[in-house]
């Protein structure tokens, strides 16, 4: 997958980006990650990027130009098309459905905000989507659109590991919070790891791990257990 990011940080994605998975990954060619940063798009001595909002009021504005000219640089930098996708607190709120979605692409499109945002011209000719990462406001789209890369970057093929895999994570498959986890020592002054994970049964600790999956999602989570298809033995543990 590639991943263009337009932003006045690019280096601090590209850092962020550079650890753990995600670091893997890009050192195995799965993902690839090109910054491209409005300023060098700018004009005159000061390479202005923003600035005050018509109407008055606090803080900057984006200006759409330099804007413009970094996104056309980086479509043209790669004949794959890409959606162009904008981080701000009043896009879309993104799920994990969202997320497999976007890692099914060939190619992101990435835009970070900065100030009070960018100028809103350039949201409704160019912006394709707009996502948020949740209801509080950042400073800026880079952490979003890290958060956006780690997430979309662990789910594309060879990226992780048997022992990291994807599909018994939180929010995969059924939508349902994922159970506890345990590893040695099995005894330990903050307790002892649940005997049914020692017992080499498969099938009571897979029924185990669901029943604390659903018991753990109706205390965290409620909302999301509507949406889960429970059998009727799954029902029972609930009404327990
Ligand atoms: N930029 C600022 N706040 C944000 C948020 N919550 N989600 C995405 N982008 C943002």
């Amino acid at each position: 997958m590639r991943i263009d990011l337009i932003s006045l940080f690019p280096e601090f994605v590209a850092q962020c980006a550079g650890f753990g998975v995600v670091g893997r990954a890009q050192e195995r060619g799965l993902l690839s990650i090109h910054g491209w940063n409005p300023r060098d798009y700018a004009e005159g001595n000061y390479r202005r990027v923003d600035d005050r909002p018509f109407g008055g009021g606090p803080g900057m504005v984006m200006m759409i130009d330099p804007l413009r000219a970094a996104i056309r640089a980086a479509r043209a930098a790669d004949p794959a098309p890409a959606r162009l996708i904008y981080l701000s607190p009043q896009g879309r709120p993104l799920t994990q459905s969202i997320v497999r979605e976007l890692a099914g692409r060939e190619r992101l499109l990435l835009l970070c905000g900065r100030y009070e945002g960018v100028d809103e011209r350039l949201v409704a000719g160019e912006v394709d989507e707009e996502l948020s990462i949740g209801d509080y406001v950042l400073s800026g789209g880079e952490l979003a659109a890290a958060v956006v890369i780690d997430a979309v970057a662990r789910l594309q093929d060879g990226v992780l590991n048997d022992a990291d895999s994807a599909a018994q994570d939180s929010f995969e498959a059924d939508g349902l919070l994922d159970c506890p986890h345990y590893t040695r020592p099995v005894e330990h002054a903050l307790g002892a790891v649940p005997e049914v994970l020692l017992s080499g049964n498969h099938a009571e600790i897979a029924r185990w791990r669901r029943r604390q999956s659903l018991l753990r999602t109706r205390e965290r989570r409620p909302d999301l257990l509507a949406a889960a298809g429970l059998g009727p033995e799954e029902r029972r543990w609930l009404d327990a």
